[in-house]
Parts: structure tokens; sequence; C-alpha cells
């Protein structure tokens, strides 16, 4: 049978590998304390849920809505960038509604580009970032990120290394999964860079309001010049923790918003209306939940960061997101992020991210997502003090990719996944053999 090219160009999930352990031991009654995945956990404010209630029992909201979204809810959404940010948009030509900021931003990189157009995206990085260009048959070349590199140093390095010459950069700050965090000027010199060397940009604001400590969140649009290059995402999934709604904006250049809401006119006809009508009553209705939402993640920071630093384990608080990007344990590093990931579950029953799942450049990191609650927090801290440090070091085997593996592309990480996928039976039996002992 003929193979599909641009499915062979989606690896698995490396997240898959330490999913499926979770679910396996889960099915042995094992209790996990999940912070896997980045999957808010608590309920949308409940004058937005009675609002779309209300809204879904009038017929006339049952048709085809608008694909770029109702008017009120563009118009909501640019009050809100006046308000907070002091930017102009305009609704009807710099604003479009999408379902959740996920499909926005595959569905601009296949209005923007064709088969061999380069594309920028930070490593590590949430993976559509980097798979949103790769469905649309673009090749992806790496920006690292992180603790002690220069950014533009490295950006100017792949966009001379590039060719053809990128087409486009996809940056996010507040960071997922660095909790990396920025300001303004530099927002400001990225504006320059991307004038200068001909580059759209795409910046993903989803954790624009979890911020902490007195830090503010700068938009893409506030910088000078910013609507001339490129667009911002922005999503009410974390904000106003309405994950499962789907609702995202893409704000910005008008001739991006053109090609995205032609491409969009051809694959949908809009989110469900109720749903537009709740959202647009909760972003109207003022900041008060929006803080609310923000001090459970500070709180939950406050408790996970505690906990970890209290056992040794030294991770910096972060100034933002829902995540924790935690330095894996120097005496356990080499090892690689994914069978850490693998002995965090099997020996203290705590899931977390592996760092290479959203790059090479992560491996030496997981990522705590915070959705569980002060309790099951503490019970992490606690296995992973009792149970997991000492059995770590007798269970510790050196990781099986090399540097140069890491490197190679994403062949070889299919292949690495697969291995995994493999070993993960092994483990689950080996597992249940020795609780069955206990
Ligand atoms: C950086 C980033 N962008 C976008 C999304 C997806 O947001 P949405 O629910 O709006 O599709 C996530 C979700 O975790 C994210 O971390």
């Amino acid at each position: 049978m003929e193979e599909f090219s641009r499915i062979q160009r989606l690896p698995p999930y490396v997240f898959a590998v330490v999913g499926d352990l979770k679910m396996k031991l889960r099915r042995q009654n094992i209790d996990i304390v999940d912070f896997s995945m980045g999957n808010p956990d608590i309920p949308t404010p409940p004058h937005i849920v009675d609002k779309l209630v209300e809204a879904a029992q009038k017929p006339v909201n049952h048709r085809y809505s608008l694909s770029r979204g109702i008017p009120h809810l563009r118009d909501a959404v640019c009050e809100r960038y006046k308000r907070l940010y002091d930017v102009d948009l305009d609704p009807n030509t710099e604003a479009i509604v999408t379902m959740g900021s996920k499909e926005g931003l595959a569905h601009l990189s296949l209005a923007m580009l064709s088969p061999g157009d380069v594309v920028l995206a930070p490593d590590p990085t949430y993976p559509i970032h980097k798979y949103a260009p790769i469905i649309a048959g673009a090749d992806v070349r790496s920006v690292p990120i992180g603790p002690g590199r220069d950014f533009f140093e490295d950006l100017t390095a792949a966009t001379k290394q590039a060719w053809p010459r990128p087409k486009l950069l996809f940056l996010c700050y507040p960071h997922n999964p660095t909790t990396e965090v920025t300001d303004l000027a530099f927002f400001e010199k990225v504006v320059e860079f991307a004038k200068e060397n001909n580059i759209w940009v795409i910046h993903d604001l989803a954790y624009a309001d979890l911020v902490f400590d007195g830090y503010k969140a700068p938009s893409f649009l506030q910088a000078k010049g910013a609507k001339d290059v490129g667009v911002e995402f922005y999503t009410m999934s974390k904000s106003y923790s309405m994950p499962g709604w789907r609702v995202g904006f893409c704000l910005g250049n008008p001739k991006l918003i053109h090609a995205l809401s032609r491409i969009k006119s051809y694959l949908d006809y809009g989110i469900f209306q109720p749903i537009q009508i709740a959202a647009t009553v909760g972003m109207r209705s003022g900041d008060e939940e929006v803080t609310k939402i923000c001090d459970i993640y500070r709180q939950r920071r406050d408790w996970l960061i505690d906990g970890l630093n209290r056992i040794g384990w030294e991770v910096p608080a972060p100034k933002a997101t829902m995540f924790v990007w935690a330095r894996i344990p120097e005496e356990f590093r080499k090892m690689g992020s994914v069978e850490f990931s693998k002995l965090l579950l099997t020996e203290a029953q705590v899931a977390v991210s592996p760092g290479l799942g959203f790059g090479a450049y992560g491996d030496e990191y997981v990522r705590f997502a915070l959705i569980e609650n002060d309790h099951r927090t503490r019970q992490a801290v606690r296995n992973i003090r009792r149970d997991a440090m000492d059995k770590f070091k007798s269970a510790q085997k050196k990781s099986e990719i090399t540097e140069d593996e890491l490197h190679e592309g994403e062949d070889k990480m299919q292949k690495l996944t697969d291995k995994y996928v493999k070993e993960v039976d092994a483990m689950v039996a080996k597992k249940s053999k020795e609780l069955a002992e206990v």
C-alpha cells in the first residue's frame, strides 16, 4: 500500500511513551500523580457556563456560525488588547476567531507555506510550532533557547545557514515548556530583525495572563511595527480555563489575517455560536476570574517548587505559565529525559513530560504541568523523596541515546520512540511482579 508522505513526517509523540506507561500502571490500579499534560483542570467560571446554557437553548444559535467569528467576539478581543496593551486593532481586518490557537497556528502555516519553505522555530518548544510547518510541507530549522544562550546570536546563525532564506519565525513568550519570559525591548528587536531579513513572525501568547510575582507579559503587538511583520495568537484555554471550548484568536497583520480567514472559510463554519456568545461575555466581564485562576497556578507553583527544593532538587520558580521546567538532577542527567521520566513513573508514581518531547535541546529537563492540587502535589514530592531518589541510583542505567543520535532528526526520533514503546511493556510486567510480591 502507498505510504502517506505527510503522515510519515510526523513521528509518534515522545510523550506517548510516558502516556502509555502511565495508562498501563493505572490499569494495575497504581495511583499516578499526573503532571504530564498542560490540560487545565480548573472549572470554567460559572457565569460563562450559564451563558452557554442560555444561548444553547435558542434555536437561532443552532445554525452554522461565522467562520471568522461573530462580530461581538472579535470586538471583545480587540477591546481587551486596547485595555491591557494599548494596542489598536480593527476587528474586521486585524482579528479572527480560531478553534483554539492550535487550529489557527496549523491553518495559518498551511495558508502561508509551500513545500521547501524554511521556518525557524525555538527548540525546545510546544510541538505545534514545529509540526504546523511540517504538515504544510515546509522545513524547520531550530533556534536553541535556554539559560546561557544568546537568542539573537542563535537566530542570526540559523538565518544565515538556511537556504532558501527563512520565511517565518515562531515565537512564544511566556514560553512552553521552558517558562522563559521576555520584555518589550526583545520584541522590538525581533521586529527589526524580521524587517531586515524579510521574515514573518507568529507569536504565541497562550500564557498571557498566567504571570506571577508582579511580572507582566507584553504582547508582541505592542512593539512598534509588529503589525507590519506578523500576528499574535491568544487563547481562552488557559486564562479563562476553557481548554475544551476551543476559543482562540489570531490578531495583527491584515494580510496574514486575510490568508487565515480565506483558508478557514473553506474548512469550517465557525465555533458553535453559543460558545462564541459565552466567550464574549467572559471576555467582557472583567479580569477578576482570570486573576483567580492565575492565583491557583501560583499557589501550586509554590507548593511544588518549595517541595522539590526541600528534597534537594533545586528548581527556580517560574515567573509565568502553568509549568515547572526542572533540570534533571546532575547525577541522573546522563540518562536523558525519557529514561528519567520513566523512572519517576515507576519508582515514584509521578508522571511528567520528558523534555526531549519538546526538542533535542530539552533533553536535560522534565516538565511538570501544574494541574494537581495541594494534597496531590505534596504526595508527589513525598514519593520522589521517599521512594525514588535512592532507588534511582540503583536502577539508573546509562542512556542508550548518544549526543549524536539526539541531533540526527526525525527518523532517529521515530526509531527511538518505537524502541521505547516496546520497553514499556517489559517494564510494566516487571513492576507489577514486584508489587505482587510486596
Ligand atoms: C504554547 C501553547 N500554544 C498553544 C496551545 C494550545 O492552545 P489552544 O487550546 O488555544 O489550542 C498550548 C496548549 O498547551 C500551548 O502551550
